[in-house]
């Protein structure tokens, strides 16, 4: 090869190189949940305590990049969307997503573009899909958290992390957690958010039955019940912060448990599930479908993960995360 050709080669290596970035999305569970009370704009004053969990939705963001051609493999478990202006969205799931404008993913996208005078044109999103959506493990928040950290780190934007967060709370209400991550307190819709210094360690078992709750219908529930006697957040708090395993078990709370079951009495057996194969504790997480059963440590929480595996659709061990979305650069070959 003389030279010439080789740089030649170079050039064309470099043209199919696109830039991008890779975003490890987390999971959230909530160790306590109070519903305090329906607001005038139909929202819901919460205190609850967030926690970030190890189990993640990965975005792959690029600019530039050709979407996939068609014929895509047929399969229910990969959908491709291109917008009319070029970005384009390709999602991997086990589980229906919408693969159109309504996903988070698009909304998050032009919401930032919007505020910044930039382009969604080039934008690729490919979404390995991994937490089961409907289940109150903050599934589809964690992605809108996920695009609006990942394109502001892809277009070099400068918008701190209270600004994303900002953006994130006109997506939802647990999508400015979804940024935080690690353990916080949210009040609010949730959006108000007090960082908490964790030192107590634990394991955590996720089961989702095979039925999805949508949140609109699990506040419709609270508020056509009988209002429930307030419990104190502050002692959890002081048990994560403090370490104290003994205390902390005790306190797990959760309004939706009370307004949800007449409507869905098997919350109660996925509970009694969990605590029968090993768990010390078990909570509805968020306005469920998932229950999540403490364990203090690894072996146990795995354990327990295997016993449940052939009794729900949905079974993870899973230990909490410090951190919100974590961003590494991506270089990827187009193929187009
Ligand atoms: O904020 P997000 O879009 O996730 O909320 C979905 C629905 O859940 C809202 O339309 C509202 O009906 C209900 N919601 C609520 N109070 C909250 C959060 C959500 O009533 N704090």
């Amino acid at each position: 090869m003389n030279p010439s050709q080789r740089s030649h080669g170079a050039r064309q290596e470099a043209s199919s190189i696109v830039r991008g970035v890779e975003v490890q999305a987390p999971a959230k569970i909530n160790l306590a949940l109070q519903i305090l009370r329906r607001r005038p704009d139909g929202y819901h004053d919460l205190d609850t305590v967030f926690q970030a969990v190890t189990l993640f939705d990965t975005l792959r963001i690029t600019l530039g990049e050709q979407p996939p051609k068609p014929p895509l493999p047929t399969s229910a478990e990969r959908q491709l969307y291109v917008a009319p202006d070029g970005a384009w969205l390709e999602i991997e799931s086990p589980w229906q997503v919408p693969c159109d404008e309504t996903n988070l993913i698009l909304k998050g996208l032009r919401l930032v573009a919007s505020e910044t005078g930039r382009s969604p044109a080039g934008v690729g999103i490919r979404l390995c899909k991994r937490i089961p959506p409907g289940g109150g493990l903050a599934g589809g928040s964690a992605d809108a958290a996920g695009i609006v950290a990942g394109v502001c780190a892809l277009w070099n934007l400068k918008t701190d992390s209270a600004g994303q967060r900002e953006w994130g709370a006109r997506l939802g209400s647990d999508v400015p957690f979804c940024l935080l991550g690690g353990t916080a307190r949210g009040l609010g819709r949730g959006e108000r958010l007090t960082p908490i210094q964790r030192t107590l360690g634990f394991w955590v078992v996720l089961a989702k039955p095979d039925f999805s709750i949508r949140t609109a219908e699990a506040f419709q529930a609270f508020n056509s019940s009988r209002h429930f006697p307030p419990f104190d957040i502050n002692l959890l708090v002081r048990a994560l912060e403090e370490s104290a395993f003994s205390e902390f078990l005790p306190l797990l709370h959760n309004t939706f448990e009370e307004c949800l079951a007449d409507s869905h009495p098997e919350i109660a057996k996925v509970r009694e599930d969990l605590v029968g194969a090993g768990c010390e504790s078990a909570l509805l997480s968020g306005s469920g479908s998932t229950v999540w059963g403490l364990c203090r440590d690894e072996s146990g929480a795995r354990a327990a993960a295997n016993r449940l595996k052939a009794m729900y659709p949905f079974v993870a061990a899973v230990c909490p995360w410090n951190t919100g979305p974590q961003i590494s650069q991506a270089a990827v070959s187009n193929p187009g």
